[in-house]
């Protein structure tokens, strides 16, 4: 794969621009379309022309895509209607009836119901594995019949770092296809590709299109892998709305930036977050003391401002309080917008290697407020849960 030698951060500022084709006006424009009319019957026969029908490609969404794989030097990108449905359709591409799939514990909550309520219909065994697997450890799970595995690193909620360039080690030898879910890093914290991995889904709902109102993710890849991710998307009717493709190409411009911002806002509030004394845990991989940062200083750029503590109690009512109490964050789901977020996890019926049944998770999600005021904020609501 040739690389391009330009940074990351000229690359995501420009790309995309095509004022020479566009009146000398740099962002691309936004084509709405269904139908595209054929110049003639043979061509409409043949299908040789650049775009056929909305729903499968327009310049918008090609821009998009192409933009997306020139970042992550893969050979093509798809997109589709939100990050669960680039689970579902990078997944798909690679399991059939008969197929063994192996996923990581720590995998996205409504990526794994997926997983678990609707492959087993299709015939599909799947194995949730304990992500601090070793390398070592993890070529014993490997079966004759296993076709794809499922990586997310840092994993949803408790933020396990994997040893990507090591599991996916075990993964070639084996022809096996891995997918990992890069949504918290992004293509500026870290490239799956170049660690070895086949196929990243991204949602870009969180820090690409960065505003708390798009809904959207896509699929990246090189090769047969992405020839095969491609055609399942036509075959799934993946389509994404020209106008939301827009904001995450607008989203990409500036999202360095934000990420900064959200991301060392993060590191402050977590570090302030772990002298408290009834606090057990705090689960930020870019922390110096987080059992994994050893991988998180090989393998990432960067990382997001997303990450969650561990209160060494369960009293519900203190912990309502606690959460009710903060002015600043909002309660719910997603992150990577410009509002900082809070919510409880509820890891029980959720995960099968769980220890955190006799104490309380909490995920933060950080803004771009100044984070002393956020600080301040938390420093109150603290007090709830004495
Ligand atoms: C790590 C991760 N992957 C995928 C998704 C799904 O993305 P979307 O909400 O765009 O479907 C989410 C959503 O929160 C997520 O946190």
């Amino acid at each position: 794969m040739k690389k391009s030698k330009q940074s990351i951060s000229t690359k995501i500022s420009r790309v995309g621009l095509k004022p020479s084709t566009n009146f000398g006006i740099p962002n691309p424009p936004v084509y709405h379309a269904s139908t595209i009319l054929y110049p003639n019957s043979k061509s409409q026969r043949n299908r040789n022309t650049q775009y056929q029908y909305g729903r499968i490609a327009t310049p918008t969404s090609e821009t998009f895509c192409q933009s997306i794989a020139d970042l992550y030097n893969a050979d093509g990108s798809i997109v589709t209607s939100s990050g669960l449905a680039a689970a579902v359709t990078g997944i798909l591409a690679f399991v059939k009836n008969g197929s063994h799939f192996l996923v990581t514990d720590s995998a996205y909550g409504s990526t794994r119901n997926f997983i678990s309520k609707f492959l087993p219909t299709i015939g599909v065994e799947i194995e949730f594995y304990n992500p601090k697997v070793k390398p070592i450890d993890f070529q014993k799970l490997i079966r004759h019949n296993t076709s794809l595995v499922y990586f997310e690193s840092p994993g949803s909620l408790t933020f396990e770092l994997q040893d990507l360039p090591g599991l996916t080690k075990v993964t070639k030898n084996n022809n096996i296809i891995s997918i990992t879910d890069n949504t918290w890093a992004t293509v500026l914290g870290q490239n799956p590709l170049d660690l070895g991995v086949d196929a990243v889904i991204e949602s870009y709902t969180k820090y690409v299109t960065g505003h708390s109102d798009v809904m959207m993710g896509g699929v990246i890849a090189r090769g047969k892998s992405y020839d095969k991710i491609k055609s399942q998307a036509e075959l799934m009717g993946q389509c994404t709305s020209p106008d939301d493709i827009y904001l995450a190409l607008r989203g990409l411009r500036t999202m360095e930036i934000r990420l900064e911002k959200s991301f060392s806002s993060s590191i402050k509030i977590a570090n302030w977050i772990a002298n408290f004394p009834f606090i057990k845990n705090v689960f930020h991989p870019a922390i110096k003391y987080h059992p994994d940062h050893k991988i998180y200083k090989r393998d990432f750029n960067i990382g997001a401002g997303l990450f969650s503590f561990e209160i060494d109690m369960v009293d519900q009512k203190r912990v309502d309080k606690f959460i009710d109490s903060l002015k600043l964050f909002g309660i719910g789901a997603s992150w990577g917008g410009f509002e900082s977020l809070v919510l409880q996890a509820d890891l029980k019926k959720i995960r099968q290697f769980n220890s955190f049944n006799k104490s309380t998770l909490i995920r933060l999600g950080i803004g771009l407020e100044d984070p002393d005021d956020l600080i301040e904020d938390l420093n109150n609501a603290f007090k709830k849960l004495k």
